[in-house]
């Protein structure tokens, strides 16, 4: 059972989904700490009516990035985290949480990366008229979307599809992916 935080700023319909496959028994991992930069996020009330605690921050509040990241470091310990993933988390990670945890942060992106990198990746990808786009999930590394890939699913479009409904299928791929692939690594994982 690995001990993990969740990392996302949004609405947390990832965080939803491996809290669900936690529940149904296929995802061996506990959420001990769920942390947020935005005080409006959906995802904390979600984390709230989980009763899984909540650290909850403003990056403005600090100096820099490497002191915010520290208090972060500080919690994750006393809440003994050993594996982080990211679920909509919008700020690069820097040297003090990479560094406290080699290896063990995991990021979903909607894209087939290396395409798409960044925000609105669906967006990108429609805009460039591609017919096939998807899901990557991957090891976080000090750039954007860039560290090495653990898996991807790719999906299949008709080119009629508008972006909500690409969204949603996105969406549909990723709460499946994600507990699936995590399992899988958690598994493999003896630390
Ligand atoms: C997901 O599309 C994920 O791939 C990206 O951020 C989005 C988060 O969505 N990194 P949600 O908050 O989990 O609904």
């Amino acid at each position: 059972m690995k001990k993990i935080a969740i990392f996302a700023s949004g609405t947390g319909s990832n965080f939803d989904a491996l809290v669900a496959a936690i529940e149904r028994g296929e995802l061996a991992a506990s959420v001990e700490l769920l942390v947020c930069d935005r005080r409006s996020a959906k995802v904390l009330e979600k984390a709230k009516a989980k009763g899984i605690p909540t650290l909850l921050f403003s990056g403005k509040e600090y100096a820099s990035k490497a002191e915010y990241e520290a208090m972060i470091v500080e919690a994750l310990h006393e809440h003994q985290v050993e594996w982080i993933v990211l679920a909509g988390y919008m700020r690069l990670l820097g040297e003090t949480l990479l560094n406290a945890y080699p290896n063990r942060i995991i990021n979903i992106h909607p894209s087939l990366l290396p395409a798409y990198k960044g925000k609105d990746a669906v967006g990108q990808a429609l805009a460039a008229g591609e017919r096939v786009v998807g899901v990557s999930i991957h090891y976080v590394d000090a750039g954007m979307d860039t560290g090495e890939l653990i898996a991807q699913e790719s999906i299949n479009l008709t080119g009629r599809e508008n972006k909500e409904e690409v969204m949603e299928m996105v969406h549909h791929v990723e709460h499946q992916l994600y507990p699936k692939t995590l399992a899988k690594l958690f598994a493999a994982s003896a630390s």
